[in-house]
């Protein structure tokens, strides 16, 4: 298990029917192969093959860590012998992923949580003015999701997630999990000082943003890594 370090904890309800507690907040998630994979992420030299797998791999391991408080409700199978008394996961799932780039991270979730429903939200950053502009939204109107799950590897000012965690309160999500690969300080302190509830979850936090409100030292536009349309060097 990876193991996560609660770094921001801004509320603390407990979840029902003797489920593990329901904490929202920061979760710093630190293990030796996470450490590792961010590391090659963020090399300049990484090309978007490798980069797209490193996406995946810290994916999955942030997402093993994000559901360990998912309910769960008694299940009995038959096995060749006999039965056995086992559980499945309870209630609907719903994966966010914000696009571009977090659609990097839906397979690798989705393998763990293949029951899970994908709606997808378009956000794009303004270059300018460095906020969220909304382009895609297809929730429907009612019956949301019990948790979702917003992927997107990078957290910078907080505003497309922030952007992102409105339009799932107004869903009327009841528990909503921020899986990002990288994030600045100020921006993760935005987001959960403004959504205190919201469980957000992080490989690396790194200590500010340049003049452009790019993460720094980041490692560069994860959406234009992983779908390999960077400009081109001389
Ligand atoms: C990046 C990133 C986040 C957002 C983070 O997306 O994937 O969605 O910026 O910045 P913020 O916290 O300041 O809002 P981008 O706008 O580059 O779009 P893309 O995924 O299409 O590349």
């Amino acid at each position: 298990m990876a193991g996560s370090t609660v770094v921001g904890t801004t509320d603390q309800s407990t979840a029902s029917d003797g489920q593990v507690p329901r904490r929202g907040g920061i979760h710093l998630v630190k293990h030796p192969l996470v450490e590792h994979h961010v590391t090659r992420m963020r090399r300049a030299t990484t090309r978007p093959s490798e980069f797209r797998d490193l996406v995946r791999r810290l994916a999955a391991l942030m997402a093993y860590e994000a559901t360990q408080d998912l309910p769960t409700k008694p299940y009995r199978v038959e096995t060749p012998l006999t039965h056995a008394d086992g559980v499945q996961v309870k209630g609907r799932i719903g994966l966010v992923p914000i696009l571009r780039a977090g659609l990097g991270m839906v397979d690798p979730v989705l393998d763990l949580l293949p029951m899970a429903e994908v709606w997808h939200l378009g956000l794009y950053r303004d270059e300018d003015t460095a906020q969220p502009v909304r382009y895609y939204d297809k929730l429907p109107p009612k019956r949301p999701v019990d948790v979702a799950l917003i992927l997107d590897p990078m957290l910078a000012t907080g505003g497309s997630a922030t952007a992102a965690l409105m339009t799932l309160r107004e869903w009327g999500v009841p528990q909503v999990k921020v899986l990002s690969l990288i994030a600045a300080r100020e921006g993760i302190d935005a987001v959960s000082s403004q959504f205190p509830e919201a469980q957000i979850y992080i490989c690396q936090i790194d200590p500010e943003l340049n003049a452009s409100k790019f993460i720094v030292p980041g490692l560069g536009d994860a959406g234009d890594r992983i779908f390999n349309t960077l400009e081109p060097h001389d």
